[in-house]
C-alpha cells in the first residue's frame, strides 16, 4: 500500500496529503464508500454538516476495525450556526454523528460576508472548541484573503487550513500564495473540477506521455505543488486510481502545461457573495 505523505499544520499536526472527500455521495451510500476508500488505504476523509453524512463516515470507520487515531477527520461548521451558542451545539451534534469523541480538524465552511452574523464571533466560537481539547486543528473554509486578515486583526488562533476551490480551470492564486505567506496550508476542493477538466487536451496528452490516466496527472500537479486534495467517488476503481499517486512524477514542463490551463472558472459559488443557509 502506497504511503500518503503529510503535512505539518502550524499547530504541529500532521495531515495526510492525500484523502477522500464525501461531497454528494448520498447519505445510505456513505458507510460503503468510505468503507471501500479505508480498505483502499485512504486515512483522511473530508466530510461537512452540510453534506448530511457524518453518520455514515462514523459507522464506516467504526466498522473497519481500524483505530481512530489512524484516521484523520475533517467536517464543517455549517452555514445556519454561525452564532457562538449555535456553532458550538453544531460541533457537539457533529461529534455525536461522527460517533467520535474528537475531531481531527474543523472548518467554518463558508465565511458568508453579506449575511447578518460576523464570521468574526464564529471564528471566537472555533477558538472555543479548540481550546476544549476536542479537535485537534481548526481552519476556514472558502475565505479570501481579506476575510482571513480580519481573523488575523481580532481573534488570536491562525486557522491551520484554508480550503477553497483550486483546480486547472482555476488557480485561485491569490488565496494560494496568502496562505503560503501566513502559514495556512491550502485544501484544494473539487480537485478535479467535478470531472470538468478531464477531457481537456492539454492533460490528456500529458497523461498519454506519462502513462497514466488525466485524473491521476491533475491530482499529482496538486501534489507537487504542496497542497491537500480529497478527490471524491462513489466509483471503487477510480477511488483506486485517485490513491496511486506516490509512484510517478510530473517534470517542470508538464507542470507548467496544467498551470497555464487557468482561465478563472469556478464550479461552485463565489465567497464574496454566496450566502445560502439551509432553512
Ligand atoms: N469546502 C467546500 O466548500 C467544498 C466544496 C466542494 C467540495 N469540497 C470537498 O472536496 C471534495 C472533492 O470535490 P468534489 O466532490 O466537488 O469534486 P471532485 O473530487 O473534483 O470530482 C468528483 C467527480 O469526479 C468523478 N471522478 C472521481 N474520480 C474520477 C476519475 N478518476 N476519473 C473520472 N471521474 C472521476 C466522480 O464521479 P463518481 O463519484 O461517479 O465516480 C465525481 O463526479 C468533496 O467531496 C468535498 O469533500 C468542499
Amino acid at each position: 500500500m502506497a504511503t500518503v505523505p503529510t503535512i505539518r499544520l502550524n499547530n504541529g499536526v500532521e495531515i495526510p496529503q492525500l484523502g477522500f472527500g464525501v461531497y454528494q455521495v448520498p447519505p445510505e451510500d456513505t458507510a460503503e464508500a468510505v468503507g471501500a476508500a479505508l480498505e483502499i488505504g485512504y486515512r483522511h476523509i473530508d466530510t461537512a454538516e452540510m453534506y448530511g453524512n457524518e453518520k455514515g463516515v462514523g459507522e464506516a470507520i467504526a466498522r473497519s476495525g481500524i483505530d481512530r487515531g489512524e484516521v484523520f477527520v475533517t467536517s464543517k461548521l455549517n452555514n445556519g450556526f454561525h452564532r457562538r451558542a449555535d456553532a458550538l451545539r453544531a460541533f457537539d451534534q457533529t461529534l455525536a454523528d461522527l460517533g467520535t469523541d474528537h475531531l481531527d480538524l474543523f472548518l467554518v465552511h463558508w465565511p458568508l460576508p453579506t449575511i447578518d452574523v460576523d464570521y468574526v464571533e464564529t471564528w471566537k466560537a472555533m477558538e472555543e472548541i479548540y481550546a476544549s481539547g476536542r479537535c485537534r486543528a481548526i481552519g476556514v473554509s472558502n475565505f479570501q484573503p481579506h476575510h482571513l486578515r480580519r481573523l488575523f486583526a481580532e481573534t488570536e488562533v491562525r486557522p491551520a487550513v484554508n480550503q477553497i476551490e483550486v483546480h486547472p480551470y482555476l488557480a485561485n492564486d491569490e488565496a494560494r500564495t496568502f496562505g503560503a505567506e501566513h502559514e495556512i496550508v491550502t485544501e484544494a476542493w473539487s480537485p478535479i473540477a467535478q470531472g470538468k477538466v478531464l477531457d481537456d487536451p492539454a492533460i490528456t496528452e500529458v497523461a498519454r506521455a506519462v502513462g497514466r490516466t488525466p485524473a491521476q496527472v491533475v491530482l499529482r500537479w496538486h501534489v507537487q505543488r504542496g497542497d491537500v486534495v480529497f478527490p471524491k467517488s462513489v466509483t471503487r476503481s477510480r477511488m483506486e486510481e485517485n490513491f496511486a499517486l506516490f509512484d510517478f512524477e510530473l517534470d517542470e514542463g508538464q507542470m507548467a502545461t496544467l498551470t497555464a490551463l487557468d482561465r478563472g472558472e469556478r464550479t461552485g459559488p463565489d465567497p464574496d457573495t454566496f450566502d445560502f443557509v439551509p432553512g
